[in-house]
């Protein structure tokens, strides 16, 4: 793996900055992705451009100037920076200026697929893999609900909270599933730098949802995903004609806060017509719950450091953590030794 400029591994990947819509040719954003600020814009043909956000000539923040002929004009001292991040003007030097490619600041490359802006921080985009692709979106016959939420805590906790099954039952008791106390196999594979859930035997234990997501209690397929670094992608298919899928992706701001763009994709047949606002709303009430806690899992990581006992239940977690540690020390996880392992909790 080759490490970028910042010395994190992590950097390697691409990493979602904002949905297409939040992106114009007429007005720069601001970003942050793995402590990197980044400035954002179109340039006239659409193309999306990404650079530090730090003007090469006193350092002012280029996220507060304009877009100015598919350019960035700094508003302290009016510098103007090109697409290819190269500076073309500074006023003070009057109508004679040359430009001087040393006067520069640091681009980063940018793709647009379904609908996301992904920025990658790493030194040889070559040798990034292309993203993760949202499942099924805008495949005919699937709609999909599309969610923005800021988590006060990392990429690990938020992934791991996203495919654990024991807490649905405390922190989303009855509107996500109901406690019964019933016995659910699973078993886990880590494979290819990722890690898979496949249960077995799941019931209809879906609490609100129960009564249009799987009316006639057909046997329900449940796979979990875990994708390096830092996707999330849950499957629920229910006999032939319902499908529903929550993918989640994190993006790194800092150690302690991640923006999590989560995608909820379904084809409910019949049902598709009015779904997308009940699914939007309960969605968005599960994602909520699950910030409290994991913000305020982070407060207490704050004061001690993170110190966790597992149950076995926990394998799940222990995986995704060895995956990311894998990363962490500079090495490829698909690298990783083939895993599998049968598991069951109580729920
Ligand atoms: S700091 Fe940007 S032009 Fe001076
Ligand atoms: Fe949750």
């Amino acid at each position: 793996m080759n490490i970028s400029e910042n010395n994190n591994p992590f950097s390697e990947y691409w990493y979602i900055a904002c949905e297409s819509k939040d992106l114009k040719t007429t007005k720069p954003l601001a970003r942050t992705i793995l402590n990197e600020t980044l400035v954002l814009f179109r340039d006239s043909k659409g193309k999306p451009i990404a650079m530090q956000d730090r003007c090469p000539h006193r350092n002012f923040k280029l996220s507060k100037g304009r877009v100015e002929d598919d350019c960035l004009r700094c508003p302290y001292h009016g510098w103007k920076i090109n697409s290819q991040s190269v500076v073309i003007d500074v006023p003070a030097e009057g109508p004679h200026q040359r430009t001087v490619k040393a006067r520069s600041t640091k681009k980063y490359e940018c793709l647009e697929i379904d609908d996301f802006i992904y920025v990658s921080l790493a030194s040889d985009i070559t040798k990034v893999q292309t993203p993760f692709r949202m499942p099924k979106y805008k495949e005919p016959g699937y709609k999909t609900v599309r969610l923005f939420n800021v988590f006060k805590n990392n990429v690990l906790n938020c992934a791991e909270n996203y495919v654990d099954v024991p807490h649905t039952v405390f922190v989303h008791d009855k509107i996500f599933r109901v406690s019964r106390q019933e016995k659910v196999e699973a078993t886990v594979e880590r494979v290819n730098g990722s890690v898979i859930i496949d249960y077995q035997k799941e019931t209809d234990n879906l609490g609100w949802f129960s009564w249009f997501l799987n009316p006639k209690k057909t046997p329900i397929k449940h796979t979990d995903h875990f994708h390096a670094p830092n996707i999330t992608s849950v499957e629920y298919i229910f006999g032939p004609k319902r499908e529903f899928y929550i993918s989640s992706h994190c993006t790194p701001v800092s150690d302690d806060e991640t923006h999590v763009y989560t995608d909820l994709t379904f084809n409910f047949g019949v049902f598709n017509a009015f779904a997308a606002p009940i699914v939007r709303y309960q969605g968005q009430a599960v994602i909520d719950q699950d910030i409290e806690v994991l913000n305020t899992q982070m407060e207490v990581i704050k004061k001690y450091g993170t110190h966790f006992q597992n149950s076995k239940a926990d394998i799940v977690h222990v995986l995704i953590e060895s995956v990311r540690d894998e990363i962490k020390e500079g090495r490829d996880p698909k690298a990783l030794p083939y895993k599998k392992q049968h598991f069951e909790f109580w729920i």
